[in-house]
């Protein structure tokens, strides 16, 4: 069956076809990025009209690159939560209206369940895909949460962010090094120049809990570049190095903490795959420790691949494959 994705979540206007929940046959993004970057974050009404700007034009893309008539597609689905209300009503209205006029059924998908679909498109034939139960590590710039699921339809959230997002929380650290938005690829571009921090930074732990919190991480480099302001010796800008060291040092502690509750989450529910998904999946550091700590506990990850990390449609339209009765 082809599913036609629609996703308008955020500032990502995007269209995608999928075949059988799995093989994507086209996956079309387009971002107003640009114009959110001047204000340091995604300004909702910009947004909203980027989508009503694009939606048509990059659903009839979609349709045109996979090669398939609109008469051939048997299911429209669209996300319905979370996001932007003015954003997600833009793909919604365009997907109830379409789905009218070709009389297709349509189908809401959550936006968070969706990015936890993402390592299924696509898949290798060479890897073993993740099998149910496991558990599923959504981390963005929207959301943290663990999930247990049993199927795409059984699932029990183990724990989330009680404050900002991981991505969030490097979005934020960005602007305090004065680094464009979006902060997490500048921060991993620059933690590169520094491996190993002398300078120490810590997420709260919440003992007991799978929750997460990210906010005192980020008040604490905003601390510390207070202090270093106050104290310089002349007005100078922040040398290179320093923002690298405090880069490396704040990636290094949410990735920490990441790694350690979803491992933890892993064996508690003693499942052997743990599935991730969201734009903080694209960090290579974060890939890089998540796997070496889960093989040594028996653990399989699985990532979503890169193109399928950041907001998508593909991942809307796979989920939807997965929740047809
Ligand atoms: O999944 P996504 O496109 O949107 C949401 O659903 O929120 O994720 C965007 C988030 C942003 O906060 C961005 O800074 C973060 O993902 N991000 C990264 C990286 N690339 C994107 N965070 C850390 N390292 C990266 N390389
Ligand atoms: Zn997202």
């Amino acid at each position: 069956m082809y599913v036609l994705g629609i996703e308008t979540s955020c500032d990502e206007t995007a269209a995608a076809l999928v075949c059988n929940g799995k093989k994507v046959l086209s996956n079309i993004i387009s971002s107003t990025l640009a114009q959110h970057r001047k204000y340091g974050g995604v300004i909702p009404e910009i947004a909203a009209r980027g989508h009503i700007q694009a939606i048509d034009l990059v659903v009839a893309r979609a349709v045109k690159e996979a090669k398939i008539d609109f008469k051939k597609i048997g299911l429209i689905a669209v996300t319905a939560q979370p996001g932007l209300p003015g954003a997600l009503l833009v793909g919604n209205v365009f997907a109830k209206v379409l789905g009218f006029a070709l009389d297709l059924p349509l189908l809401e998908i959550d936006h968070t369940l969706a990015h936890l679909y993402a390592p299924f498109l696509d898949p290798d034939s060479r890897r073993r895909a993740a099998k149910f139960p496991f558990v599923g590590l959504a981390v963005s710039g929207g959301h943290t949460s663990l999930i247990f699921f049993k199927t795409f339809k059984q699932f029990k959230i183990l724990g989330q962010t009680l404050d900002d997002a991981a991505g969030e929380a490097f979005d934020k650290v960005a602007k305090i090094l004065n680094l464009p938005y979006p902060g997490g690829p500048e921060i991993e571009r620059l933690a590169r120049l520094q491996l190993k921090p002398k300078l120490r930074f810590n997420c709260a732990r919440l003992k007991n809990t799978f929750d997460f919190s990210f906010s005192g991480i980020k008040t604490s480099v905003l601390y510390f570049v207070r202090d270093w302001e106050k104290n310089r010796k002349r007005p100078r800008v922040m040398p290179i190095k320093l923002k690298a060291e405090i880069a490396s040092a704040f990636q290094l502690a949410v990735v920490e903490v990441l790694v350690e509750k979803s491992i933890a989450a892993c064996k508690e529910k003693k499942v052997k795959d743990l599935v991730i998904g969201g734009g903080v999946a694209v960090n290579l550091k974060l890939r890089a420790s998540m796997i070496l700590k889960a093989e040594s506990e028996g653990i399989k990850v699985h990532f979503a691949k890169i193109p399928y990390c950041l907001d998508n449609a593909a991942m809307v339209a796979g989920l939807a494959y997965q929740m047809l009765p």
